[in-house]
């Protein structure tokens, strides 16, 4: 199958493509609780969203006086994104990419690379795609990973799924002590709603970096 630019579509974009063409456009209309307590206090810069969904995040960024770069690999998601940035009046705020960020990025430097529950269950080396992103951070800039650190009943995942601590994830980018220091790497617990409305305890596992 092809996209637009008659580029076979990779097997990421297939996937994504398939959700969210009989997804909703409507998006939760509030950022990650993660990402709002830890970027309030920093001094709004150029800021990149891998796998920005329907732009809540970004969105969120972006009146804040963020410019954002939000990329993802369906081209649906970033049209309701850009629907999303629209109607918050934000749409000026952010640049909108498609990538398969197994293959490519966005050019340019940042001084916040953010990603949230960036999963697939298509192949995806995502310590080489935040590796990528963390290069793309000027020297003052951060790195914030929001992970699942704990299954929620409602996950499609299987029951016996075990994520890794805050600490194995960080371990696992490989990113050198010269050049980084962990600001945050814990576990958080978080209160999740589930799709029909269940509530649940979950923990999310936070990796937010500094760059020296
Ligand atoms: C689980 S959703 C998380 C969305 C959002 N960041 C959040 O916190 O709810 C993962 C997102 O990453 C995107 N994605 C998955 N694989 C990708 C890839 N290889 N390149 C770019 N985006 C990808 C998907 O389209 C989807 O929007």
């Amino acid at each position: 199958m092809q996209n637009e630019s008659n580029i076979p579509r990779t097997a990421a974009e297939t996937f994504w493509e398939d959700i969210y063409q009989k997804a909703s456009s409507q998006s939760g209309g509030k950022p990650g609780e993660a990402l709002a307590r830890i970027v309030r206090d920093l001094t709004p810069g150029r800021a990149l969203e891998l796998g920005c969904a329907k732009g809540d995040d970004a969105v969120w960024l972006a009146k804040q006086g963020w410019f954002v770069t939000a990329v993802d690999v369906s081209p649906t998601v970033l049209g309701y994104a850009r629907e999303n940035a629209h109607r918050a009046g934000v749409v000026d705020s952010i640049s909108f990419e498609q990538h398969d960020l197994s293959q490519s990025a966005p050019h340019g430097v940042f001084d916040l690379a953010y990603a949230s529950f960036f999963y697939s269950p298509t192949p995806l080396v995502r310590a080489e795609v935040f590796r990528r992103a963390a290069d793309s951070v000027v020297s003052g800039g951060h790195l914030l990973i929001i992970d699942h650190g704990s299954r929620a009943p409602w996950s499609w995942t299987a029951k016996d799924t075990r994520y890794p601590t805050a600490d194995e994830a960080y371990a696992s980018l490989d990113l050198s002590p010269d050049t980084w220091r962990p600001t945050q790497v814990e576990g958080v617990e978080r209160l999740a709603t589930g799709p029909n409305g269940e509530q649940a305890t979950v923990i999310d596992t936070i990796i937010f970096l500094s760059r020296l």
